[in-house]
Parts: C-alpha cells; structure tokens; sequence
C-alpha cells in the first residue's frame, strides 16, 4: 500500500508517522511518501520519520519529495494537510478581525473564510492531479477549513473525505472518565466541523446505554474545565459542545482575551521552531512530549482508523467522518458537508440516522451551512461582494458595517494568495 502525504513537511507529520508504525497490523504501509515543497523542513522531519520507522521495526520505505506530481503517483490514500501562507497567514487570520470586535480564529468567523479563500484553490488543484495520477485514490482531508474544504472536493467530484480529530478527543477523554477503552466508546457527534456537539455517550456501540447523564453528572466539572465553559451551562444543554462553541456561546469573552495575548500561530510558531531544532537531532527516534500541545492530538489514530477502512481494511465500524449531507440531518441542504459518525468502507463512508435535532442546535447548524456555502462560493470565483455576502451571512458577524470593513481587512491581508484581488 502507497499512502501519500501533501504538507508531509508539516511538524505533525511525526505524529503520524508514530501513528502508521503503532498501528501498522491495521494499515500496512509499504511506502509513505512526504510531499512538501519546503525542502530543508521536509528533510528535518524525514530524517526523524525513518529512525521512528526504524525503531518501530516498520519495514516501509519513506520517500521525501517536492514534486507533487510523482509523489502522487501510484497513491492508494493522499493525506493533505497542508496550510497556505503558513503560520504567518494564520497570524493574520487571528488579528484582524478583532479591530471589529470580533473573533479572530483560523477556521471560525472572517479569519477562517480568509483560510478557506487562500486554501481551496490550491488544494482543488492537488486534487486534480491526484485524480489524473490514480482516479481510484482516496484524498483524506485535514486541511482547514475542513467542511468547506470537503465540500470544495466533493462538489468537484473528488473521491475525499474530510476529517477532525475534535470527535477521537472527546472519545479517548470519555473513555478515560469512564474507565473503559476508547472504542468502547460510541459518541452521538453531529453538527458541522468545529461546530459540533456530544448529544450521547454510548457504550458497546450505537444501539448502546447512554451514559452522557451519568457523565454529566459525575464529571461535569472536569469536562467544562476542559471547555473553559461554565458548569451550569453543561448542565443546563445537557450536550457537550466542542470547545469551537465557545466562540459563539462566550465570544465576547474570547475576544477580550485574544486582545491581551499572543496569538495562538505566534505559539505555534515558536514550538515549531523548537520541534525543528529536535527533529534534527539524529539521537531522535520517537515524537517529542512537546507535540502534544498542539491541538491535533490523536489525529493520527484518526488518520489511521479511516485509511484502512477506505483501503478495504479493518478499521473501526463507525467513524465520524465529514461528509455529504444526503438527508440525514433534513432541515440542511443535501449537499451539505456535515460531521457526523458514518459507517466507512471501501465505497466511502455512509452516515448513520441522527435522531431528530434540538432547535437550538439546527438553528445554528442550519446558519453556518449557509455561511459555508457562500464561503464556498467566494472561494471559487473570487470578488468582493461574494465575500462581503459570506460575512454578512455568518452569525458572529452579520452586520453589514462589520461585514464591510471585514471584507477590506480580508482582502488586504490576503491579495498575494487571491488570484482575483
Ligand atoms: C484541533 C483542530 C484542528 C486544528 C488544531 C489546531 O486539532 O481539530 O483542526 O488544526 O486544533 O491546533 P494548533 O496546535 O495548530 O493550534
Ligand atoms: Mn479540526
């Protein structure tokens, strides 16, 4: 099996790699290419991706490369987890929008349609050429935003998946409250990608006891804590939202602390450059601790858990997965990219029912999908008033004074990675 991975010079990639060795009886890779066209990182982290190959006793061969092209060739699976503009993009996507009093975040708000404009492109691009390489290859997406980034891919006809490691997270935290093994964990996760909430916690399955009462109950506080959310509202929804929710249920909180902190890609940057300097010390052979504070924890296992199911191997039954729509959350459009757990194999994935929605969750559901799909829209063919339309449709904005002077901020800060500004 030839698995591929575009952004292969990204500092998680070593993340993964642990991931394909641990779980290597679950996916056998012969060969894992990193595809990257940042040549002095891409040799950093794999020259660290073979000793951890080594010391793993995986026997597959790792393949470091700039060109795109060849690097697909032959694929089975292409992993793209890539970010236009790097971090320093993603600084600016933190900054702005907070002169209008409002979030600024990497995938939530101005800041994310500013990531899905510079992105979608370039990955339709890759997508393309994946296709002409092997048109049977699956394109797992990581890459941010990854509902619109999906919906990018699917609407192109493109055989992807879009994938989060915020639903694994929640799993393996559950599991560990619980004192059960994480797949022995079934969460109701349903919503849109970083717009999601917990509504059950099943044990032995779909079909299984839910114990999110008793969970609620007994680990509230530890759950909010983890949240940074208030007890009481837990208690009050009776769910438990992802901490991309609070951007919406405390967002004025959040923006009064993002104005008196370094921006989370200054964070980033500065572990990088540390995991860098690590990366290159050939006495390394695993990952370091230091990557377990960025946010993509388990995302590997994720990434692994999916590859094989897709690759006609014995992945988890279920897995939440974005997808196509097609009906099962009805008050959305059915092409819709929504989050949701799925049944995963070699066809790709099928969601499972959701049971019928609280208002109070659709509402917001049903506001952002229209908001996606005007971001989309903005993504593909360009223009201002296509931008200011999305800004203006999405609930943390939705003033046309904001929306407008948003839609300058956006453009300025992004005219080198617009095709049409
Ligand atoms: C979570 C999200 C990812 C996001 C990451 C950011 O894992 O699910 O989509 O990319 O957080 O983490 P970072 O360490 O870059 O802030
Ligand atoms: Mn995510």
């Amino acid at each position: 099996m030839k698995l591929t991975v575009v952004g292969g010079g990204s500092t998680y990639t070593p993340e993964l790699v642990d991931g394909f060795a641990r779980l290597r009886d679950t996916l056998p890779i012969e060969e894992l290419v990193l595809v990257d066209p940042a040549a002095e990182r891409l040799e950093l982290v794999g020259g660290l991706a073979r000793r951890i190959f080594a010391k793993q006793g995986h026997g597959g061969r790792i393949v470091t490369t700039s060109d795109l092209d060849a690097g697909v060739e032959g694929a089975d699976a292409v992993l793209l987890q890539l970010r236009v503009g790097g971090q320093a993009a993603r600084e600016q996507d933190e900054t702005w929008p907070l002169e209008c009093g409002c979030v600024g975040q990497e995938t939530t708000g101005a800041g994310g349609l500013a990531k899905a404009l510079r992105t979608v492109p370039v990955v339709l691009d890759i997508a393309e050429r994946v296709r002409r390489a092997n048109p049977r290859a699956w394109i797992i997406d990581f890459t941010n935003p990854v509902g619109i980034v999906t919906r990018a891919l699917l609407q192109e006809g493109h055989r992807a998946v879009g994938l989060c490691n915020v639903a694994i997270g929640f799993q393996r935290k559950f599991a560990a409250l619980l004192g059960v093994t994480p797949d022995e964990v079934h969460l109701d996760h349903v919503g849109l990608n970083h717009l999601t909430w917990e509504t059950g916690v099943r044990l032995a399955g779909p079909e299984g006891e839910n114990v999110l009462p008793k969970l609620l109950a007994e680990h509230g506080e530890a759950i909010a804590g983890d949240l940074r959310l208030p007890r009481v509202l837990l208690d009050r929804l009776g769910v438990v939202p992802s901490y991309y929710l609070r951007y919406y249920y405390a967002h004025d909180e959040v923006v009064r602390e993002l104005r008196t902190k370094p921006s989370r890609a200054a964070e980033v940057a500065a572990m990088e450059r540390q995991l860098l300097e690590m990366y290159g010390d050939p006495a390394l052979d695993e990952k370091p601790a230091l990557l377990a504070k960025r946010g993509g924890a388990y995302y590997s296992e994720a990434a692994v858990d999916l590859a094989a199911s897709l690759l006609g191997g014995g992945g988890s039954p279920y897995q939440v997965v974005n997808a196509y729509n097609k009906g099962t959350l009805p008050f959305l459009p059915d092409d819709a990219v929504i989050e949701v757990q799925a049944a995963v194999g070699p066809q790709g994935p099928t969601p499972l029912p959701v049971p019928e929605v609280d208002p109070l969750y659709a509402g917001l559901m049903a506001n952002v999908t229209a908001y996606e799909e005007l971001a989309l829209e903005a993504a593909l063919r360009g223009g201002r008033d296509r931008v200011f339309r999305a800004l203006l449709a999405h609930p943390l904005i939705g003033q046309y004074a904001y929306a407008d002077t948003l839609t300058d901020q956006l453009i300025a800060h992004n005219r080198e990675h617009l095709a049409w500004a």
